[in-house]
């Protein structure tokens, strides 16, 4: 394994992780506005001997996953003395653990890290795997490295101040894994996920990490954990560009939907679990707009996407609930189609 995952709600294992670097390692800890309101005073009253540590902030959002805040945060870095004897410690949601593991990865080239995901989101996905980087030209994560941090400890006290909506956002990512790979996790949380929050934070991250071991540059197996994103990070893009942000989660849960619609209509999937898959994700997330997007726009944003090949747009497909394949490719039409049958 190229990272170490923990499930640590005390934080604990952290604190010993912690205490036992040796004394020349200087922390250095990057949080978001709310992160620092939020989470920092849970870090520090968990870990007494935090409150020393160096603090950088960025503002909180998507927006922020930015050149600019990546320049802000070296710039910072450079300030403190930072060298390759400084730890970064990623404290926040996913947008703090892509950006400061890209800078943390080309600064001096190459610092050590660790993630402390703070959103449910985080948790489950975005610190697991080493894939981190910066939106760029209105493009998602179009920077960016595969880099492993060298942890990544997990504490479901920070999921106490997360507001709602990022709650469920995460869960989008819960959906997906049930989806791509594990049966019973969907069967088990497709009712009421946040009534199941331990089952759902224990399977999800063994899922992922299991996928990312096997193909950790996604060469190939790996690319079943882009189910939905395909088309939702082109509407998370598009919503971001017209200043209507949809969150991560949202936008992945429209696109389950529309690329399950493509997969249902090329007689991979099965229709009933089509609509089983459908009827779950609108239950808990209900419909987001889409129509005043653009299909062309949104296609243009999907040609950009990492997976395609020849200029043609590669999607991972739900085959079944828990089973899901690589590598599939479908007319534009179909495609529009999709976008339509979501919008109507
Ligand atoms: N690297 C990967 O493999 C990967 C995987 C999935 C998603 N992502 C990326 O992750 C990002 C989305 O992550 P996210 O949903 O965590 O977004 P985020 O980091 O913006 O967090 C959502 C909001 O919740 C706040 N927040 C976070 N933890 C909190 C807490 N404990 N209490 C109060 N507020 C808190 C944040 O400040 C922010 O306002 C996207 O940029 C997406 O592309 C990356």
């Amino acid at each position: 394994l190229l990272q170490k995952v923990q499930i640590d709600h005390h934080l604990e294992e952290l604190g010993t992780y912690l205490l036992n670097l040796p004394a020349f390692i200087k922390p250095v800890v990057l949080v978001d506005t709310h992160t620092r309101e939020k989470c920092l005073p849970v870090f520090n009253s968990a870990v007494p001997a935090s409150k020393g540590f160096s603090i950088i902030e960025i503002p909180a959002g998507e927006f922020n996953k930015s050149p600019e805040q990546l320049l802000a945060i070296l710039t910072e870095l450079v300030n403190l003395g930072a060298d390759k004897h400084t730890l970064l410690i990623n404290l926040g949601g996913g947008v703090v653990s892509d950006i400061g593991a890209f800078a943390a990865t080309i600064y001096k080239r190459g610092i050590r890290f660790i993630h402390i995901p703070t959103s449910l989101l985080a948790q489950i996905d975005a610190s697991i795997g080493g894939k981190n980087g910066i939106d760029f030209l209105g493009y998602k994560n179009l920077l960016g490295t595969i880099t492993f941090p060298e942890q990544v400890f997990i504490s479901k006290k920070f999921l106490e101040t997360l507001p709602g909506p990022e709650m469920k956002s995460g869960v989008a990512e819960a959906f997906k894994h049930g989806l791509i790979a594990d049966k019973e996790l969907w069967d088990h949380i497709k009712d009421a996920p946040l009534d199941h929050i331990d089952h759902l934070l224990e399977r999800s991250v063994s899922i992922k990490l299991s996928i990312v071991s096997e193909d950790p540059y996604e060469k190939n197996t790996r690319k079943i954990l882009n189910a939905g994103h395909t088309i939702g990070h082109a509407i998370e893009a598009a919503r971001m560009q017209v200043n209507d942000p949809v969150s991560h989660g949202e936008a992945v849960a429209a696109g389950l939907i529309m690329e399950c619609y493509i997969s249902q209509e090329m007689n991979l999937l099965p229709k009933d679990e089509f609509i089983e898959i459908e009827q779950t994700i609108l239950r808990f997330f209900g419909k987001i707009k889409i129509d005043n997007l653009g299909r062309e726009a949104l296609l243009k944003l999907m040609l950009q996407d990492k997976k395609n090949q020849d200029q043609k747009i590669s999607f991972s497909l739900i085959r079944s609930i828990g089973r899901a394949s690589i590598d599939d490719y479908c007319s534009e039409e179909l495609i529009f189609q999709a976008l339509d049958y979501y919008s109507k």
